[in-house]
């Protein structure tokens, strides 16, 4: 398949100004500063296939949104390279943003003070769409999107769910090849995220809008995306499906248990029985019903069974799927959590 984006060790230093304490601190800085080199990515590549929504994944400060501002000519990589759909960011940004659209969850785009639908039609302009398929466009954008209700305040009136997708309106209104979502979902209550999520997969689905997305929420990552880049501390530490994340790093499994007796939850000893940690196993206690979660390469799947029948009396069990989220907390910090 061909390939929409190329990062080729890719790499980002930033120099950052060290101040000491206090006036005498500021002053010297002033006149002497001492800089420190902060590698904010260390060494990325991967490839993104034509009409694939790419879950570009990582702890905070891990290096995404400045690979995304490489990835959209914001920021000069200070060594590699990038290549979208052809063509180096840097290199002709004029031509580079008819072919794109970015949107950074954390900070609008938009004109504070114009009313959004001014707002779209300066884009217009700017990107110089023409007026019939400017009309499709908007009428489009506007049921996948909602825009109704609030096309014609002023954004900064706006809610941030309905900032938000303002924001990813405007970044589609020129029908870009490539999508850059830096966090579309944060700080957003559960429809409105949803309606971005069908957003998203409407773009991709019928126009075949290659997306990289990055978020904390790992619901968009299961609901959108196929394949997973997850970066660490600058480096890329798994590249692949969901499915195969979930096989390489899902030595947790979760059981829980329904017990006759609430009061019988006392004498599960996991710990004591199988000389488990806090990081081996967490159980949880919910009136009659018991979670527990454990490491599969410290306590088998069977002995936390036999063990738990022949200790209590269980009246139900149910066995829960592995979740990212969990694979993900392990894989930097090595625990299992309830
Ligand atoms: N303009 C900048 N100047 C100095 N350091 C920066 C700058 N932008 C980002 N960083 C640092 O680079 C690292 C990666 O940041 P970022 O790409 O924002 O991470 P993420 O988006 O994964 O949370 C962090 O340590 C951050 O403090
Ligand atoms: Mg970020």
């Amino acid at each position: 398949m061909e390939n929409m984006i190329y990062a080729e060790n890719l790499r980002k230093e930033f120099k950052k100004i060290i101040k000491e304490p206090g006036i005498k601190g500021s002053v010297k800085a002033l006149f002497k500063p001492h800089k420190e080199i902060v590698t904010a990515v260390d060494d990325i590549s991967f490839a993104v296939p034509k009409g694939e929504i790419l879950g570009f994944i990582g702890p905070n400060g891990a290096g995404k949104s400045t690979v995304i501002k490489m990835l959209t000519g914001i920021l000069m990589p200070t060594s590699g390279k990038c290549v979208i759909n052809g063509q180096i960011p840097q290199k002709n940004r004029k031509d580079y943003v008819r072919e794109i659209g970015v949107v950074f969850g954390q900070r609008t785009q938009l004109w504070w003070d114009l009313a959004l639908r001014e707002t779209y039609a300066v884009l217009k302009e700017i990107y110089e769409v023409p007026d019939d398929r400017y009309k499709k466009r908007m009428a489009f954008l506007n049921e996948v999107l909602e825009l109704d209700s609030f096309i014609t305040s002023p954004v900064r009136t706006l809610s941030l769910g309905q900032r938000m997708r303002a924001d990813i309106a405007a970044s589609l209104l020129h029908s870009p090849k490539v999508l850059f979502l830096d966090e579309p979902t944060i700080g957003l209550d559960v429809v409105v995220k949803e309606n971005i999520r069908n957003a998203i997969r409407t773009i991709n689905e019928e126009e075949g809008t290659t997306v990289i997305l990055t978020t904390h929420d790992l619901s968009d990552i299961e609901l959108l995306c196929e394949r997973i880049v997850m970066i660490d501390k600058g480096n890329k530490v798994f590249d692949g499906g969901l499915s195969e994340l979930k096989r390489s790093f899902g030595n947790i499994r979760t059981f829980t248990f329904d017990l006759m007796n609430p009061d019988d939850f006392t004498r599960l000893e996991y710990r004591t029985k199988y000389r488990l940690t806090d990081d081996d196993i967490a159980v949880k206690q919910d009136r009659s019903s018991v979670t527990v979660k454990f490491n599969t390469d410290k306590v088998s799947v069977e002995e936390i069974i036999s063990y738990t029948l022949a200790t209590v009396h269980v009246k139900d069990m149910q066995i829960t799927d592995v979740e990212i989220e969990d694979i993900i907390k392990r894989l930097y910090r090595r625990e299992v959590s309830v």
